[in-house]
């Protein structure tokens, strides 16, 4: 089985590629082809795949290549991992943000919105090759903003293309273990967009044991959601929020943090990650304990300012390797064997959350198997967050209607109609900001 990865030169390969390692079964993959626009970025990441299948017998054999249609032929698998504009994009997207005092997350409020702009029509392209190339391959979309990502290639691949996150995944791993519950045995009550959903039940055996994490404010005040969100909040809300609602929940603080930062999160990875490829270019290099290292480091860091404006101190070093690679092979091997499993993913609404179309992608648990995910029917969302999945998706949809047409204005509109952009002026200075940054905006007229 020829799995291809996309942005194979991306630093989060090995952990897909340790994953595969340890993948004993009948049908797994063989045949790994990594497909980059940067050859030295390859060189690096094949440098410690290399070290990485050291002694395991019949380790997945391991190609690269520039050539993206050469990668596409024959795929079973196809993952995609593109970064448009690389890490020095992202710390872009956050800085024209910041400037304007709002949020440049790469996947939340103007940071988002800019980095959807750059990438849709990329990832279009690369939907509309597969089609066309390797037209019976699953494709799994890494690339963020996930779900927005996701959306814009299902309209070329249709329920082929499967988007995923690991938050969801850590979200539910954490409550179960607070509550004392094997994660394998709870049915996750969550629902909502990517980086924008809610834990409203978690049961098991048929009872929802939520309720009791909800009402014992030492438990609650335990895990990382608890912490960052803090008791009282989580109480009101009836709800455990995705972690990536304390940019909504507490925009001002987080904004307000990444101004005062010395770097942003971009810039810091940009800096830590360049430093990291050029090592990779040396001949003595050793390319896994360096990458360990380097990982080990960006893990820790993890959404390390907002943590620190609501005092919720270091991660757990449970939570520290965040298992998106886990998601990735549970998903291969529930389709390629038919291995029924449920997966919180972001596939198309097909009618689940009544208040969106069923095109639109969201994120909700799935049955998975042979013929791809399933939503499964969820409680509906309260009021307040049907309104900021309603919001979000209307930007979104703003975004893929730039992205078709080239417009300007429609871009414009997307960031002006954001919840987390508070005036037409600003949406129309971030348009002028990121555009003066950005060549791959240069579409847009
Ligand atoms: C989480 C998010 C991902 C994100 C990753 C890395 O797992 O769900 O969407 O790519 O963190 O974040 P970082 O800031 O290290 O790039
Ligand atoms: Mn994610």
């Amino acid at each position: 089985m020829k799995l291809t990865i996309l942005g194979g030169g991306g630093f989060r390969v090995p952990l897909v590629y340790g994953a595969l390692l340890g993948d004993r079964g009948e049908g797994r993959v063989t045949e790994v082809v990594l497909h980059d626009l940067d050859a030295d970025r390859l060189y690096a990441i094949a440098r410690v795949l290399n070290e990485q299948a050291a002694g395991v017998p019949d380790a997945p054999a391991v190609a690269t290549t520039t050539d993206l249609d050469e990668a596409l032929r024959g795929a079973d698998f196809v993952f995609s991992a593109i970064r448009v504009g690389g890490l020095e994009g992202r710390a872009n997207d956050e800085r024209v943000a910041l400037a304007e005092g709002v949020l440049g997350q790469e996947t939340v409020g103007a940071g988002g919105i800019a980095y959807g702009l750059r990438t849709v029509p990329v990832a279009v392209d690369i939907a509309r090759r597969i089609s066309r190339l390797a037209p019976d391959a699953w494709v799994i979309n890494f690339t963020n903003p996930a779900g927005l990502v996701t959306e814009a290639m299902s309209r070329h691949l249709g329920d082929r293309v499967i988007g995923i996150c690991d938050s969801p995944v850590g979200l539910g791993r954490r409550i179960a273990r607070t509550l004392g519950v094997h994660p394998k045995d709870a049915w996750i009550d969550y629902v909502g967009l990517n980086h924008l959903g809610w834990v409203r039940g978690l049961r098991v055996a048929g009872r929802d044991e939520l309720p009791r994490l909800l009402a014992d404010p030492d438990l609650l005040g335990s895990f990382e959601e608890g912490k960052l969100f803090g008791v009282e909040w989580l109480q009101s809300l009836g709800a455990v929020p995705n972690e990536y609602l304390h940019y909504y929940y507490f925009n001002r603080e987080a904004v307000r943090a990444y101004q005062k930062a010395d770097k942003t999160r971009g810039a810091f990875l940009r800096d830590q990650q360049a430093r990291f490829y050029d090592e990779m270019q040396r001949p003595d290099a050793a390319a896994l304990t360096v990458w360990d290292r380097t990982r080990a480091e960006r893990e820790a860091t993890y959404m390390a300012e907002n943590r620190e404006t609501a005092g919720a101190g270091e991660r757990d070093a449970d939570d520290l390797s965040g298992g998106y690679e886990k998601v990735a092979l549970a998903l291969m091997r529930a389709i390629a064997r038919d291995e029924r499993t449920t997966l919180i993913l972001n596939v198309r609404n097909q009618g689940t959350l009544s208040v969106l179309d069923t095109d639109a992608v969201i994120e909700v648990p799935c049955l998975v198997d042979a013929n791809g995910a399933h939503p499964l029917a969820v409680a509906p969302l309260p009021g307040h967050a049907t309104g900021l999945v309603c919001a979000v998706k209307a930007v979104e949809r703003e975004v893929l209607a730039a992205a078709a047409s080239g417009s300007r204005a429609t871009a414009v509109k997307a960031f002006a109609l954001h919840p987390l952009v508070d005036s037409v002026n600003v949406a129309r200075r971030l348009m002028e900001g990121y555009t003066a940054v950005h060549p791959g905006l240069a579409y847009l007229a």
